[in-house]
C-alpha cells in the first residue's frame, strides 16, 4: 500500500523542505520506494536535490497541473502524464520538481471545476509506483495547499519550539479538518514533529511542555525531535543527501530514529 503524506504548517522557515528531503532519504535507505513531490514555487527542494536552476527545467509540477486542468481531469488524455519526464531522481529517490510557475496555477484553479482535485489526480496517477510520496506544501493556505491536503492521506507537521502565535496552529488545523469535512475524510494527522531543537536550552524544553499540553490530545507530539545544526544548511546548499554528507552526524541519526518512529505506528 503507498502512503501520501503532505509537509505541511504556513509558517515559512520552519522546516517542511527538511523533513521533506530527509524523511525521503531515510525511507529510501530502509529500502522503501518513495517519490518526494516539490508543491512550492520557490522550489528549495528542487534546488536541493540538485538542480538549481529549476525555471529552466522542461516538465515541472505546474505543467503537469495545467495539462491535467485543460484535460478537463482526464488523466488518461493528458499528453504529459504518459511521456513520464516529469519524474527526476536524486540520492536514491524519485522526485516532482517545481518552479516559480506554480504560482500561476493559484489562479487558474480558481476557475477550474473541481480545483481542489488536480493534484489527488496526478498522484493518483503515480502512486502506485511508490511505498512513499512526500509533499512539500508551500507556506500558505492556499488552494495549491488545499489540493495537496487533499491528495495526502496524512499529514505531518513540522514546528520549530518558538512562543509561537497559537493562531497560526489553529488556523492550520482548521484548515485540515474543513478539507476533512468537505472534500477527504480519510485525512489524518500522523503527528508534529519538533525541528532546531536544542535540548539545553530551558526554553525549548518549556515550549515542547506548552505545545504537548495544549495539543499532545489532538495530535501526536513524536518523540524524535530533529537538533539544531548547520548541517542542515549545508547538505542543501550541496544538493547532497545527509546520509551522505554527514552519515554518523546527530541530524542523519536523528532523521534515521524518525523514519523508524514513522513507520512503526504503521
Ligand atoms: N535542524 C536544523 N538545524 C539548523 N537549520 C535548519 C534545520 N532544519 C532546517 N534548517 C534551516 O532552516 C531554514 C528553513 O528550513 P526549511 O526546511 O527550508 O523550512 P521551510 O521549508 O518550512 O521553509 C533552511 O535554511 C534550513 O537549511
Ligand atoms: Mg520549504
Amino acid at each position: 500500500m503507498s502512503i501520501t503524506y503532505a509537509v505541511s504548517n504556513q509558517k515559512g522557515g520552519c522546516g517542511k523542505t527538511s523533513l521533506t528531503l530527509n524523511l525521503g532519504a531515510a525511507l529510501a535507505r530502509m529500502g522503501f520506494k518513495v517519490c518526494l513531490c516539490d508543491v512550492d514555487p520557490q522550489a528549495n527542494m528542487t534546488m536541493a536535490l540538485g538542480y538549481p536552476q529549476p525555471d529552466e527545467l522542461p516538465v515541472t509540477l505546474p505543467h503537469i497541473m495545467q495539462d491535467i486542468i485543460t484535460s478537463g481531469g482526464r488523466t488518461e488524455t493528458s499528453g504529459l502524464l504518459q511521456k513520464r519526464e516529469y519524474i527526476l531522481s536524486s540520492q536514491g529517490m524519485d522526485f516532482v520538481p517545481s518552479s516559480i510557475e506554480l504560482t500561476g496555477i493559484e489562479n487558474i484553479l480558481i476557475n477550474t471545476m473541481s480545483r481542489e482535485n488536480v493534484l489527488k489526480k496526478f498522484i493518483s496517477y503515480i502512486k502506485d509506483g511508490y511505498d512513499y510520496i512526500l509533499l512539500d506544501c508551500m507556506p500558505s493556505l492556499n488552494f495549491v495547499t488545499i489540493n495537496a491536503l487533499n491528495a495526502a492521506d496524512r499529514v505531518l507537521i513540522p514546528m520549530q519550539p518558538q512562543f509561537f502565535s497559537a493562531k497560526g496552529l489553529e488556523l492550520l488545523l482548521s484548515t485540515i479538518a474543513n478539507v476533512r469535512e468537505n472534500l477527504n475524510p480519510e485525512l489524518t494527522i500522523e503527528g508534529a514533529l519538533i525541528t532546531m531543537f536544542d535540548g539545553r536550552l530551558n526554553f525549548h524544553r518549556e515550549v515542547l511542555d506548552i505545545v504537548t499540553g495544549a495539543y499532545g490530545e489532538y495530535f501526536r507530539i513524536f518523540e524524535t525531535k530533529i537538533p539544531v545544526s548547520v548541517r542542515v544548511t549545508e547538505t542543501q546548499a550541496q544538493g547532497r543527501s545527509i546520509f551522505d554528507h554527514d552519515p554518523r552526524g546527530k541530524i542523519a541519526q536523528a532523521y534515521a530514529a524518525f523514519g523508524k518512529e514513522l513507520i512503526a505506528n504503521g
